[in-house]
């Protein structure tokens, strides 16, 4: 047996549903926000991500699915959307509108250990603005985002929300930190002592306990931004008072691409594990110019796709078929009319299957337990020649004969009563 790749999962049905339902609901919620679909390719040249995430990063380091092309290009799957979409904000002159509002859906590629919510290839939903630096940018997106979640009904979930200061700022505080690093170097994992010189906030988000503990009363980032980055910092959280947005602190949060400048963000559940983010994202002001683009502002997410149908699952199960129906026939007279009815519901858009002869009644009958079908309708020789036909409602086991014209409304009638319910 050929299996799938390590960390590449099938998606299956019914999960599907659940994937098209949460898609659907995005769409619809960033279309209300001024946001249009972009699809970017799968793969990039390398340098996009080296240079659009950073060299001493995680995933550029050792997470990329990079290899040569036949013409021996170095190419790469993409771990994140944020590079691509940026490169083809460049490169299309998107940048001549007032400001570009963009989601995107698809897979992205990241070989790193698998475990529960962790996989090799993941989906995620995101969503970059680009153009604005206003802090009301900010908030409004993350505004958006939540409105996603209530849409779909997912609560229990929190806002962790950080600055990381700018260019000026940040390189003071790196100083500050890789001192107190340095003094306690012994006591951190092998990875993190690498990490001090390489990327030292890193360090701080180490989830070894040793670490956690060691860096307990390493200085904060927010006693550190420059005054114009604490400014931005407390608008945002004024907006997002504005907006209704609850929210919490966390100035340990520092995030895994090397693009993000001030306001950084992590929406958390606990029912996740240790991968707890179900979304993730920020600003990233001075991307569009480091990838040869004009000197704009950036703010974005991205949702785990695998990670949000998991905490939807747990919660409502809303994996659940539609009501469908399902037509058992016997005998060639039963299947013409059979096939008559089908047409008609299917083309009125409701889910409809047919039995097929060689299973027999109680074989067809089986099928539309298994399929989950809400009605079958049943069509033989006797109810034929009577104009009739059994119908049964799969649930309660109730079943009665009723006139053969008109069926297709009557199903409807029963369809429409079972989704008010
Ligand atoms: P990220 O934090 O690397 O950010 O990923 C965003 C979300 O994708 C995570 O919070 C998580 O839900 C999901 N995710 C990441 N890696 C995996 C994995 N290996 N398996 C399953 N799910 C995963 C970004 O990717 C940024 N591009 C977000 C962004 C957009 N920032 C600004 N704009």
């Amino acid at each position: 047996m050929i299996t799938s790749i390590r960390g590449f999962n099938d998606i299956l049905p019914p999960e599907t549903t659940l994937w098209q339902h949460i898609e659907g609901a995005a769409r619809e919620v960033f279309k209300v926000y001024g946001f249009s679909e972009i699809r970017v390719p799968v793969m990039e040249k390398t340098e996009l991500f080296a240079k659009g995430i950073g060299d001493t990063t995680d995933i550029v380091e050792k997470e990329m699915y990079t290899f040569s092309d036949r013409n021996n290009e170095s190419v790469t799957l993409r771990p994140e959307g944020t590079a691509s979409v940026v490169r083809a904000y460049i490169e299309h002159r998107l940048c001549n509108m007032p400001c570009a509002k963009l989601y995107y859906i698809g897979p992205m590629f990241r070989y790193e250990r698998p475990q529960k919510g962790r996989y090799r290839q993941f989906h995620q939903i995101g969503a970059e603005v680009l153009g604005i630096s206003d802090p009301m940018s900010d908030a409004e997106t993350l505004d958006m985002l939540l409105a996603f979640f209530k849409k779909i009904g997912l609560d229990d979930i929190e806002l962790q929300l950080n600055s990381l200061g700018c260019k000026n700022c940040r390189p003071v505080y790196r100083e500050k930190l890789k001192q107190f690093l340095s003094e306690k170097k012994e006591q951190l994992c092998d990875n993190c002592q690498r990490r001090i010189d390489t990327n030292p906030l890193r360090v701080i988000d180490c989830k070894s306990r040793k670490c956690v503990e060691v860096t307990d009363d390493a200085p904060s980032i927010l006693d550190y931004i420059c005054n114009e980055c604490k400014t931005h910092f407390e608008e945002v959280k004024g907006y997002l008072y504005l907006f209704g947005a609850g929210y919490s602190i966390n100035p340990r949060m520092v995030r895994g691409l090397d693009y993000y400048t001030r306001t950084t963000f992590e929406i958390t559940s606990d029912k996740l594990g240790s991968q707890n983010a179900v979304a993730a994202g920020g600003r990233y002001d001075g991307l569009v110019r480091e990838l040869g683009g004009p000197d704009v502002s950036g703010f974005g997410f991205a949702i785990g796709m695998e990670r949000l149908a998991m905490l939807l699952k747990e919660g409502s199960g809303s994996t659940s078929h539609e009501a469908g129906i399902f037509i058992v026939c016997i005998g060639k007279e039963a299947e013409t009319e059979g096939i008559r009815i089908l047409k008609e519901l299917r083309e009125r858009s409701l889910r409809a299957e047919i039995g097929y002869h060689d299973k027999g009644i109680k074989g067809q009958m089986k099928m539309a337990d298994k399929l989950g079908a809400r009605f079958t309708l049943i069509l033989g020789d006797d109810e034929i020649s009577k104009r009739e036909i059994t119908f049964k409602d799969m649930k309660t086991g109730v079943q009665e004969k009723v006139d053969i014209e008109g069926i297709a409304e009557r199903v409807i009638d029963e369809i429409a009563q079972v989704k008010k319910v």
